[in-house]
Order: C-alpha cells, then structure tokens, then sequence
C-alpha cells in the first residue's frame, strides 16, 4: 500500500504561511531567466544583489580560515563583536560594547527573530523592503503602513507618526526605517531624525534601524537614529550590500542596555534555532569593519560608482518624463509612471503588475512592481541599478582614480539604455 495515502489532505500547513501573499518578484525574476535563456536582451533590474566582488582581503581571509571547524558563541564570535563595536563608534560616534552585539545569518533572520521574541504592532513606512510585512504575518503580527509621499523624497515624517500613534495608544509598537532606503534610495536627513526621534521618546517606540545600505551613502554622509534616540533603537547592519557578500550570511544587531532584556531572548531563540554563524564566515568578516584602507579605498570607490549610476540614470528617466526622485545612497530609484497613465490605460495596464509584465515583455527591462514594498496604488516600479560588470569597473575605479565615469562609460551603457528603451515603447503605445 503506498503509504501516502494516509497523509491528510489539505495538507496541514500553518494559517500564517497561506496568508502570506505570492510575491510578484518571484514571478519577475522566473520570467526574465526565461528570457535571457531564450537569447533575449534582457536590463535586470530586478535583483537587490550588489554587483560588487567580496574584497579581496576577507576572500583570502575566508581562504585562509576554511578548517577552522568549532562551533561558536551563540552571540557571536568575540573579537568579530569587538570590531563591530569599533564600526559603530567610528562611523556613530556611539559607545556600543562587543556585548550588546548579537551575530545572525544574515539582517534578515534577525528581524524575524526580533518580530518573534516582541509582542508589539508593527509600524512600517510605505514603502518599505519587502520582507518585513510577509515576516510580521508569518508570526500573526498586525501591521500598520504609514504613507509616504514623493514629495517629501519618500520619506517618513514625524508629522505622519505622530499622528497614527495619537491614534493608536495601547499596543507597543515596533517602527522599522531603513536609511538609505530600498526601495527608494532616499536617506533620512539630520533634523529628520532628530523629529523622528522626538515622537519615537514620547510614544515610547522601539526603532528597528536597518542600515544594511549604510556605507553606500553616495556622499558618505550616513546617520543612524541611534545618535538621536540611542535608548530606544536597535542598529541593524551586515555585509550583504555594502562589502557585497549577500550569499556569506552574516548580519548583526546592536542594542542599548535600556532594551537588554530583548537582546537576552533573542540569544536564547538563536541557541535553539541556527546556533552560530558559520566560523570561517565570521572571522573573515571582521576585515569588513575594520578601519583599514583596503576596506575604505573599496568602499569609496563602490560609493563612486553607484552615485554616478544613480545621478545619471535618474536625469535619463526624467528626461522621458519617468519620475523619480534621485537617490541618495544605495542600488535602487522608485520610478513613477503615471505621466503614462492614459496611454497605459488604454493598452489595458492599470496597476504596476500589470506594468512590470509587460514592460518585461516588451523592453526587456525587468523591475519590480511597487505592490511588494507596500505601495498598493499607482504606476510604480523598483528598479535596481545593478546590472553591470561590477568586478570590471570596481577594478578599473580602484587602479585609476580619474577612470572617466559619464554617459559612455563602457561598462554602463547597456544599463542606461533601459532609459530610451522605456521611452520608446511608452511613445508608441
Ligand atoms: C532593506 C534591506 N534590509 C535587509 C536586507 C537583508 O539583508 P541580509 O542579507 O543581511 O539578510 C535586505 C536585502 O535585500 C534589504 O534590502
């Protein structure tokens, strides 16, 4: 008899995991490798990833590191905490022990975690990342999206979150900003913080402050809230983006003493779940945050290239009348069609899933649709500006300070004729 028969059908899967919605990105990043492997010319825009190398000095370090075989501190391996604590008080100017530091695989493991040890509403600006609303249902959460406009560069204001939790006293609440920003590239000013901060300490808030994007602030000139609000924001960093090693796993969390108690229980659900980081992992990545000019040059010159691809790229769309407000720092624009909406309209296209398939169809270009960062209404779509030979100009960047970046730079016009390529097919429809 075979024996599956007796499963139960409909399986029995949690209530959580059904309400938590297909992601349009899925879908988009299936259909454009169809489509390269079809031979067509296809601009990814899709992807979040950071067309960076890993430097070369913790690739030789990871090397150098493999046979090391023990497991690690649940909290992380100590002089990696060590240095992580030396990042924040050169880059902050904030006095964070290794001890208030926790290692996890990766920003985004910790967040879940976080969202699992509160027992707090979750407040997200719209838009946000993708992955914080899915975590947030997955762990029955309530959610509340607080909207953001493009004239005020994307950005929460404190105006905004005072009023919703004027309106919403009672629960705890879990604010989570992300600076610069994915996916609108915008980057929190100085009095912005300090006004956020202002609400965050009267209505008791716990900031989650992701600054996964941090280094690649375009002019370098990134703030945590944490210097604002010190007691009640947790720091949120790894190298998945700004040292370019997305698939080694290593993320961290920082807390103040005020939230120790937090930081005590996600230790203990990081015992009972992943355990540790991968050891060679975490030894190699202490170089990340060391201050030494390997890792500095790296990060300037990265910073140099991604501002130049986000200042251009964003006056060639304007150009076609595809708005976006330029960004400040990190891989992406918010792009807003509806200078198109009639024309769109009439070709059946009314929503921005409709609009990423069949520009994905039409152009090639692939990008993401707003719905999956919270935007449920208008023409919008993420674009990642990470389509190039990053290991290529990254070396050419690095070996000569004065290597011409502008519209012919060789590596980059495939990817800024995504611009001409949107326009066309827009006029024509
Ligand atoms: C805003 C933001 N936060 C967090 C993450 C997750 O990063 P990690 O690789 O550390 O899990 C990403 C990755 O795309 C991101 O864009």
């Amino acid at each position: 008899m075979n024996s599956r028969t007796h499963l139960s059908n409909p399986l029995p899967l949690s209530q959580h995991i059904l309400e938590v919605p297909k992601s349009a990105t899925l879908a988009i990043n299936e259909k454009s490798k169809q489509l390269i492997l079809e031979g067509k010319d296809v601009i990814r825009l899709g992807l979040g990833q950071s067309p960076f190398p890993v430097p070369d000095s913790m690739v030789s370090a990871l090397q150098a590191y493999a046979a090391i075989k023990d497991y690690m501190a649940v909290q992380g391996y100590l002089p990696l905490r060590e240095a992580i604590s030396g990042f924040i008080q050169h880059t902050e100017g904030l006095e964070r022990s290794a001890d208030q530091i926790i290692i996890g695989p990766g920003s985004k493991e910790l967040l879940f975690g976080l969202q699992m040890v509160l027992d707090c509403d979750l407040l997200l600006p719209a838009p946000s990342w993708v992955s914080y609303d899915p975590q947030a249902r997955l762990l029955g959460r309530n959610v509340h999206w607080l909207n953001c406009y493009s004239e005020d560069g994307w950005k929460l204001t404190a105006d905004t979150l005072e009023q919703h939790c004027q309106n919403h006293k009672g629960r705890p609440q879990l604010l989570i900003l992300n600076s610069p920003n994915n996916p609108s590239g915008a980057c929190f000013l100085e009095s912005e913080l300090i006004a956020l901060a202002a609400v965050a300490r009267k209505f008791n808030l716990i900031i989650l402050s992701d600054e996964i994007y941090s280094e690649l602030h375009f002019r370098g000139e990134h703030q945590s809230i944490a210097r604002y609000y010190p007691e009640g924001t947790i720091i949120s960093n790894g190298i998945s983006k700004w040292a370019g090693a997305g698939g080694w796993r290593l993320g961290f969390f920082c807390f103040p003493n005020e939230l120790r108690a937090v930081l005590d229980s996600m230790i203990t659900l990081a015992s009972e779940t992943y355990t540790s980081v991968s050891a060679p992992i975490q030894m190699a990545s202490i170089l990340a945050f060391e201050d030494s000019s390997s890792i500095l040059d790296y990060i300037h010159a990265c910073r140099k290239i991604m501002a130049h691809i986000g200042r251009h790229l964003s006056a060639l769309l304007n150009q076609q009348n595809i708005q976006v407000v330029t960004p400040e720092g990190g891989f992406y624009v918010l792009a807003d069609f509806s200078y198109f909406r009639d024309a769109l309209t009439t070709a059946g296209i009314t929503n921005a899933n409709q609009l990423a398939q069949a520009l994905l169809e039409h152009t090639g270009v692939a990008a993401l649709p707003g719905d999956d960062f919270g935007l449920k209404q208008g023409l919008l779509l993420r674009m990642a500006f990470v389509d190039f030979d990053g290991h290529k100009l990254l070396n050419q960047v690095l070996q000569d300070t004065e290597y011409p970046l502008n519209a012919d730079t060789p590596e980059l016009v495939h990817l800024f004729s995504v611009a001409d390529k949107l326009g066309e097919w827009l006029n024509n429809l």
